[in-house]
């Protein structure tokens, strides 16, 4: 059973999702803390209902000095046995030093199908570039934004009629889908890193398509 940590800064409904799935009686991970650096983060309400315990760290006390936030924030870390990390609309960046620290055992989810549109507005981005599929990918963190080993994607169709609103609610369901199944495999030993590409124990099946948009 590994502890995790999910660190929030929002509304915290992929959070939600981790700790659904993590009810669960055969899962192999327990969310032992949810961590935000804001104090007024919707997903605090959320986490306290589901009876996990939470903590604040406000990083905007600390401003420009990003290392003396995650001295704070490890030591938190340590005190609670914390295995593995969930990011989980996390807004702010770590050193490269923290990043280095937890390599590997830290998860991020990002609502594109990575390596495209990483940053901000990636919705809006995959409307202006009229892709046809969109989706969202949790992968392990690195020292660049919104990249490293790729763990797990989730794809939809982007509809012609789509503003980014509606795009991000069809990816969102896709991301309360895949951050739980990603953890698991990453929590049962299912990925193994090898260089930059991440390597999982399961395959998704070869006859799946997913062809937008569809001619009748
Ligand atoms: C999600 O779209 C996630 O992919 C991105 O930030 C958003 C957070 O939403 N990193 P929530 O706080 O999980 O509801």
């Amino acid at each position: 059973m590994k502890r995790v940590a999910i660190l929030i800064s929002g509304r915290g409904s992929n959070m939600a999702a981790l700790i659904e799935a993590a009810k669960a009686e055969n899962f192999p991970a327990e969310i032992a803390i949810v961590i935000s650096n804001k104090s007024d983060a919707e997903g605090l309400e959320k986490a306290k209902a589901a009876g996990i315990s939470t903590l604040v760290i406000e990083s905007k006390s600390f401003g420009k000095d990003r290392a003396a936030f995650e001295a704070k924030l490890q030591s938190a870390l340590d005190d609670n046995g914390i295995e593995l990390i969930c990011l989980a609309g996390f807004m702010r960046l770590f050193t490269a030093e923290f990043v280095q620290r937890w390599q590997g055992r830290m998860l991020n989810i990002h609502p594109s199908l990575l390596p495209s549109f990483p940053g901000l507005d990636p919705h809006g981005q995959a409307l202006r570039t009229g892709v046809k599929i969109s989706g969202a990918t949790v992968h392990f963190v690195i020292a660049e934004t919104d990249a490293g080993p790729i763990i797990m994607q989730g794809a939809v169709a982007v509809l012609g009629d789509d503003t980014a609103e509606t795009l991000a609610a069809r990816v969102l369901d896709v991301e309360h889908r895949i951050y739980p199944d990603a953890l698991r495999l990453v929590a049962t030993g299912g990925t193994q890193l090898d260089g930059d590409i991440c390597r999982t124990s399961a395959n998704a099946s070869p006859d799946d398509a997913l062809i937008s948009p569809a001619v009748i």
